[in-house]
């Protein structure tokens, strides 16, 4: 084996005040490249970070800081050959003389080891024109679902599927953000990181507010999937004693391993079932879902299995969350509701989340609806993964993954991948003896509202036109519409920027549908696709099957009941556009990449005329 050695000084210098002196220590690297495969990198004096270089399209080489602990990790990064896309941080110790990193399956050729820099800053300012004004995205790197959602003391905890090296799929860590609005997001460190377990895949946390497992009671326990090629997916409990920031791992995990050998054995939801005294995990476990319970959250024992059958066939259950609601606010009328989220092959296409309602009596999920109806939480192509937040109280709110497993990975932004859409307030509304889950924007997005435009009422029997919706628009605002039918078969109206890139949104009255169309709404082609896919009718509200030519060049739609008036509020971010009708009875959540803002808007008609009785505009602003 032939070995080389490159030594690389950084000016990277820590410097210790003295009174009259000043003391610089230079740090080094050192690469001792053995052979092709493998190269140790010798620090000297480390600095806070190796800013590693990463090209996306690269193979994953796999970085471990070595300590000599049988806890080191490899994580798997896309380590530039030919291109640098963008530097990614890897954490070096402090307080140490020298560090060890080595670095596995890359060539001695390749571009990473001239650019590898030390560095003790890693700027975060945003690059990407595509980043949202108002939904949280993370400082850098790739993200998606949103995990163990939790509420204690004031603060909402958005953990989420997170990896710091790159910003497509890999390395999956709990990343962390805090908020006490849902609306301003603090960023974190990470809160679990991958291990020699496996990757933290999704799962819930709870506060243990009777002091169940022991930790000291108001400990925030999280559950996860430890998954890994080696262990299969078991789940992983942590926790966490100051206030949700950093978490222990529990030295005997995993608490829960399948009977039955399942691969696809994930996503553990964990809530206390009062009328028992006692915990109740849900894990996605293929193709349903497998209920267990506990009464110290370290051991669980079966209880019972639901959902083979139910809803869109066949597909892979994920992400599982169980609620109770109120039906129409009636407090002494609760129902249970499974929130499932599936993929692939889901409507429009890819992943969306159903529900189904019933009733839950500690042993097993009795579903009010037979096994092929099929109800979904969103009708847009960019809601997934949706979990809702534990110790809410009366709130139940659900956070949406804003993008779709189709195409997650190649979306139009660099810096970051992938965006929350707006935290919503879930309730239940009965329609036509049916049980429906409303899903409403949360209250607290109002307070972004700041300059307010407001256009008299009219009536539309051809067009109108507002040529400009803020004078300086940004591309992130509201706007809530109330519209009265008169004679009209189509009520609708486009927003579009001097691009004539437009997002086309109406009411196909005589269908019963509410469509939003995003064909032309700016960059569309990335998700290109050559295969042809027809989407039959899941929901037997809505009876059209239909095309599709391409993955992201389409338009969606949700069923909308007969009514003589409709409110509408529309909220628009850099790369969303959101709907929600009659308070959130029907969501519509779809990712677009205009060039510009839409700032112009017409409104037309088709077969009748239709009033506008408001229609005012908010820009929204943190
Ligand atoms: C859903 C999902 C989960 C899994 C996670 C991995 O989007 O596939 O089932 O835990 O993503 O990142």
């Amino acid at each position: 084996m032939k070995t080389s050695f490159l030594k690389i000084v950084q000016c990277a210098f820590a410097v210790a005040l003295g009174f009259s002196s000043c003391q610089t220590t230079q740090s080094e690297m050192k690469l001792e490249q053995q052979g092709d495969s493998l190269t140790v990198v010798h620090i000297t004096h480390p600095t806070k970070y190796l800013l590693l270089p990463i090209e996306e399209k690269a193979a994953e080489s796999q970085v471990r800081l070595d300590t000599g602990d049988a806890a080191d990790t490899d994580m798997d990064v896309r380590l530039a050959q030919t291109q640098v896309d963008y530097f990614v941080p890897f954490e070096l110790p402090a307080g140490v003389r020298t560090a060890t990193v080595r670095i596995n399956r890359i060539a001695k050729e390749a571009l990473c080891w001239k650019q590898m820099k030390l560095s003790d800053t890693f700027d975060t300012t945003n690059t990407d024109k595509f980043r949202p004004v108002y939904h949280h995205t993370p400082l850098y790197g790739w993200m998606n679902d949103a995990n163990g959602l939790v509420y204690k003391d004031g603060e909402y905890h958005l953990y989420f599927q997170y990896n710091p090296y790159g910003s497509v799929w890999g390395n999956m860590h709990w990343g962390h953000s805090v908020s006490k609005d849902l609306m301003h997001w603090e960023h974190r460190a990470p809160a679990i990181a991958r291990d020699t377990l496996g990757h933290i895949f999704s799962g819930s946390s709870v506060v243990d507010v009777n002091n169940t497992a022991g930790y000291g009671a108001g400990t925030i326990v999280a559950f996860y999937t430890s998954a890994s090629d080696k262990n299969g997916q078991i789940q992983c409990m942590a926790y966490s004693c100051d206030n949700g920031n950093t978490y222990t791992k529990y030295e005997k995990n995993p608490v829960l391993t399948s009977f039955d050998g399942l691969k696809d054995f994930r996503d553990p939801k964990v809530f206390w079932y009062a009328p028992e005294e006692k915990w109740v995990m849900i894990v996605s476990a293929d193709k349903e879902m497998r209920f267990y319970a506990s009464k110290n959250l370290k051991e669980w024992e079966y209880l019972s299995a639901w959902g083979e059958g139910y809803g869109v066939q066949p597909r892979q259950f994920e992400c599982p969350d169980m609620v109770q609601l109120p039906v129409n606010g009636d407090k002494s009328r609760m129902k249970w509701v499974m929130l499932v989220n599936v993929n692939p092959g889901c409507y429009f296409g890819g992943s969306a989340t159903q529900y189904f309602v019933g009733d839950f009596d500690g042993t097993h999920f009795i579903c009010d609806s037979p096994k092929e109806t099929v109800k979904w939480l969103d009708w847009g192509k960019d809601h997934y993964a949706t979990v809702c937040f534990s110790n809410t109280g009366d709130r139940v709110i659900g956070v949406p993954w804003m993008s779709n497993w189709q195409y997650a990975n190649i979306v139009p932004t660099r810096q970051y991948r992938s965006a929350n859409a707006l935290p919503r307030e879930l309730g239940l509304y009965e329609q036509a003896g049916e049980l429906y889950v409303s899903a409403a924007p949360v209250k607290e997005v109002q307070g972004l509202r700041r300059e307010n435009k407001e256009v008299p009422a009219f009536t539309i029997d051809a067009e109108y036109r507002i040529e400009s919706l803020l004078n300086d628009n940004e591309g992130a605002y509201e706007l809530e519409l109330h519209f009265t039918n008169e004679t009209a078969k189509v009520m609708g109206f486009k927003l579009f920027n001097e691009a004539e890139e437009e997002v086309n949104i109406y009411f196909d009255l005589p269908e019963g549908k509410l469509v939003m169309d995003r064909t032309k709404s700016g960059i569309v082609d990335f998700g290109r696709n050559s295969t042809p896919h027809t989407l039959e009718a899941h929901d037997r509200r809505v009876s059209t099957s239909i095309n599709y030519r391409d993955d992201f060049a389409l338009a969606t739609w949700g069923p909308v009941a007969k009514a003589p008036t409709h409110t509408l509020n529309v909220f628009v971010d850099k790369c969303s556009v959101e709907i929600f009708l009659d308070g959130g009875k029907i969501a519509m959540t779809n990712l677009v990449f205009p060039n510009a803002p839409y700032n112009r808007m017409s409104f037309y008609g088709n077969g009748g005329s239709y009033r506008v009785d408001k229609c005012a505009i908010y820009k929204l602003e943190l």
